[in-house]
């Protein structure tokens, strides 16, 4: 039987050095706030609960965190807060934690700040616990400077520091010069069986150089118990790495985006420059998408097989299809009610497409097009600085350049119809409610006001004249 694996994510610290006014642990990274993504990770792991210690910005962090979506199949994780005011340190803070937390699972202790951490990296650290063991998560660093060292037992031969059993874990502060040259340092992370933990954070004081409860101290417990404590030791430091600064929040982002871009790149997804490409949400590709520099995908989206993405896009919540091409500098953004492009359908460069627009197969949009909460069926082709709000368009309708539709008179929104085969000339308004009927043309410059008969053209402006004999005025002689 698995064990309940029960989550303290550790929140309630300052974030002095991000100088903001937003609690450090809402600063987004990949579009998302850093203790999501701690969150998130605690479904992957299956776990029971989540329970996030707030206190610095508590009402904020509380409103600003989910629960994590649950994995197919899966029981939702459960998410709770615990407020820790004030802030007496580490060991406090899980202090606060512990009468939510049941007595017959293990707890994984995950700071916050700390967004990077594999799932499989807490897996394993997971099994190393057992529900037995105190497992902690280790790592050597070449300057380990301010963190908590792990001190080691000498080994049985003689072979020195590094390899025995951990004994304790001691701050950077209370440190002995001898235990400063320590490089193994604690990240932070330990996995605990719940029934242990509880006992241990009981006995736990402040006498130390912080005058902090801290939660590291549990180690001695342990020792002093007979208790097994493992170290589960990676080297890859970028999961253990925490965020206190703007810097350091840039340098994960680019970190995260680089897994992601790996992970699609491995998939056979051909991206232009892995280091120029953003996901801030999920983005799913196809077979043999490229993707040119500088591109930006939010919320949700999907690439279908051979969809090209050309430079400096920024796309959200939409659905492209096979073989369609987004030129440069093309806007999308689906918002909720979401954005879909057809198969072969061409955008941009220089395109927009808001909430609603559904564009149907080999659709074309071009340069300075805008196409907001309307359809476009198949082959219909708007290709030059022209604006498609509330309306309905046929097949192979051609939407000159210039032309709008009005479907806004100041206090309601109206949809405009255009039928299959309609040829809309330029620098047209259609002034919704109407219908243009199937097969019509519409001249260039025309105000349409009211709906029009299929097959029949319709002009609606001024009509030319010309005076032959006209003369221009010219200037008097003084
Ligand atoms: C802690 C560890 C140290 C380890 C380091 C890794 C202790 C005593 N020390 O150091 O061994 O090397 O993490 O980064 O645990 N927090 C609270 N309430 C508090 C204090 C902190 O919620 O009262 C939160 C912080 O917001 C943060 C996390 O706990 O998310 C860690 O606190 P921080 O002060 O960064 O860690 P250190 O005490 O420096
Ligand atoms: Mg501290």
């Amino acid at each position: 039987m698995t064990l309940a694996v029960d989550v303290v994510v550790m929140a309630a610290g300052k974030g002095t050095r991000m100088k903001s006014t937003r609690p450090k642990v809402l600063h987004r990274l990949g579009g998302r706030a850093l203790a999501q993504h701690v969150i998130d990770c605690a479904a992957q792991l299956a776990a029971r609960s989540v329970v996030v210690i707030t206190g610095h910005g508590a009402d904020q962090v509380e409103a600003g965190l989910q629960p994590p979506r649950p994995l197919e199949g899966q029981v939702a994780t459960k998410l709770q807060f615990v407020r820790q005011e004030p802030q007496l340190g580490t060991g406090h803070a899980v202090q606060q934690a512990a009468p939510v937390l049941p007595a017959d699972g293990v707890t994984l202790v995950l700071s916050g700040d700390v967004p990077l951490t594999r799932p499989d990296t807490l897996q394993a650290l997971l099994d190393l616990c057992g529900g037995e063991r105190l497992a902690l998560l280790t790592l050597d660093m070449p300057d380990p400077t301010g963190y908590g060292r792990i001190v080691r037992a000498p080994t049985a031969d003689g072979s020195g520091a590094g390899h025995g059993a951990v004994r304790a874990i001691v701050e950077h502060k209370d440190a002995t010069p001898e235990q400063r040259a320590i490089t193994e340092i604690y990240s932070g992370i330990m996995a605990v069986p719940t029934r242990l933990l509880s006992t241990w954070l009981a006995r736990l004081d402040n006498q130390n150089a912080q005058g902090e409860y801290y939660l590291t101290d549990v180690v001695k417990f342990a020792v002093a118990d007979g208790l097994d404590v493992q170290a589960h030791r990676i080297t890859d430091a970028v999961q253990v790495a925490g965020v206190n600064s703007p810097l350091q929040l840039a340098e994960l982002e680019r970190a995260y985006q680089l897994r992601l871009a790996q992970g699609l790149m491995e998939q056979g997804t051909r991206l232009a420059d892995p280091a120029r490409f953003d996901v801030r949400g999920e983005l799913t590709c196809g077979q043999d998408v490229e993707i040119d520099v500088n591109c930006v995908f939010e919320g949700r989206v999907r690439l279908g097989d051979g969809v090209r993405i050309g430079a400096n896009c920024v796309i959200a919540n939409a659905v492209i299809e096979a073989g369609a091409v987004i030129h440069p500098f093309t806007h999308i953004d689906g918002e909720k009610a979401g954005v879909s492009v057809g198969e072969r359908a061409l955008v941009g460069p220089f395109a927009r497409l808001r909430p609603g627009a559904q564009l149907g197969t080999e659709v074309h949009i071009g340069n300075f097009v805008e196409v907001k909460n309307s359809t476009l069926a198949a082959g219909a082709k708007a290709n030059h600085l022209a604006y498609l709000g509330d309306a309905t368009v046929g097949e192979r309708v051609n939407y000159g350049a210039g032309s709008i539709t009005a479907n806004y008179d100041g206090a309601n929104k109206f949809r405009t119809v255009i039928e299959a085969d309609v040829h809309v000339g330029s620098n047209c308004v259609l002034v919704a409610p109407l219908t243009i009927g199937a097969g019509g043309t519409i001249g260039g410059g025309s105000t349409v006001t009211k709906s029009t008969d299929p097959g029949a053209l319709t002009v609606a402006r001024g009509r030319q004249v010309s005076l032959r004999d006209w003369q221009r005025p010219t200037k008097k002689p003084a």
